[in-house]
């Protein structure tokens, strides 16, 4: 089986951290009988600065042919704030319908969390975040502009078909999942509008008698998220405080260094990237951490039905991260390259030994 993989390492430490993930790809495909087609984009804010272009006319038609996209990071302070990150990371979200972005939050070893008291069994969860709709969906316009009376309004859009499909793929995770228990988390009480998530949650739960249904609003969500975590096990929430939280999520499991997502459509070609940005300030010092690349480069194994080079990769990562040779997921803690090198020879210990 070839799987043909798109590449766009993009801003800052992006490139550094998805040749970690390609490295590691290679190793797991070595040993799990399957082959790949790398093909490497430029894309990213060099590529504009250069060419005046940020994705070039028909490039959803090319990403479309192949069977996932892998993405570094995007950001570079050399460019309007949110340019690039809009052209490329939303662009590619919206127009190939990704519309869930899936991030786990899982401590490896107590070492990592910066919650006293808390370990691997309390913080084990995956958040479920709406990626096509809310504050995201680009309604917004300024009115008197630059005067005193300037008015500015974003909306936030959430469709029934929209909020549905998301809602029914948390159902669905949970049903594979030990503790089989999806979180509703929204601002129901303060923005009418989540009405509809609360609506179609309690619909959508019925299909569902065997999982366990719960709800928390955004604001009560981050305060059990530090004081309870281990109360969360399947979290379902919209596109904004899906982001906000999930950074809260990282910083949990040791911080934005091992922190992974992936953008997808059930089926289609769905696109996987660490949670963390393009840290200019570590651009080409071989300083950042490539677990978070790695673990996305793991769920994109996974959904491409890879599930032998899957369990490996979380395996390696598993075993290296609870074998005390890694002291801190912090950039700098280790060359990114030696973290990378350390997940393959996991990988091909794990293999050998099967
Ligand atoms: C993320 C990022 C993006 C988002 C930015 C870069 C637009 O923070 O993937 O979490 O807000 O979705
Ligand atoms: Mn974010």
């Amino acid at each position: 089986m070839e799987h043909e993989i798109a590449v766009i390492g993009g801003d800052g430490i992006g490139p550094e951290v998805v040749r970690e993930g390609l490295r590691i790809l290679r190793a797991a495909a070595e040993v799990g009988g399957f082959s790949l087609r790398i093909v490497e984009f430029p894309f990213g804010t060099d590529h504009f600065l250069a060419t005046k272009e940020i994705l070039p006319a028909g490039a959803m038609e090319e990403f479309r042919q192949f069977d996932a996209i892998f993405l570094g990071a995007i950001g570079d302070p050399r460019v309007e704030v949110g340019l690039i990150e809009r052209g490329i990371i939303a662009a590619v979200r919206f127009d190939l319908d990704l519309y869930v972005n899936l991030r786990p939050v899982r401590l490896y070893h107590e070492r990592f969390c910066p919650l006293k008291g808390k370990g691997p069994a309390d913080i084990d969860m995956v958040f479920i975040r709406e990626n096509t709709e809310d504050a995201y969906a680009g309604m917004h316009g300024f009115a008197h502009k630059g005067g005193p009376l300037e008015v500015a309004a974003q909306t936030m859009v959430y469709t029934r078909a929209g909020v549905e499909r998301v809602v029914r793929y948390a159902f669905e995770t949970a049903l594979r999942r030990p503790r089989k228990q999806v979180t509703l988390i929204d601002k129901a009480n303060a923005v009418r509008a989540h009405d509809l998530w609360t609506r179609t949650f309690a619909e959508v739960a019925r299909e569902y008698p065997a999982v366990k249904t719960d709800h928390a609003y955004i604001d009560a969500a981050c305060m059990w998220m530090v004081k309870n975590p281990e109360w969360f096990d399947v979290a379902v929430t919209t596109n904004l405080f899906g982001d906000i939280i999930t950074d809260l999520g990282a910083i949990l499991q040791g911080g934005m260094g091992i922190a992974a997502s992936g953008n997808i459509h059930p089926g289609e070609v769905s696109m996987f990237e660490p949670i963390h940005g393009s840290a200019p300030k570590y651009k080409g010092q071989n300083k950042a951490n490539p677990l978070g690349a790695i673990c996305a480069a793991q769920m994109m194994l996974a959904h491409l039905g890879e599930e032998r080079g899957a369990a490996l990769v979380d395996r390696a990562v598993e075993r290296l991260l609870t074998s005390g040779r890694i002291e801190s997921l912090s950039a700098g803690a280790l060359p990114t390259d030696v973290i990378g090198e350390m997940v393959v020879a996991e990988v091909r210990d794990l293999a050998a030994q099967a």
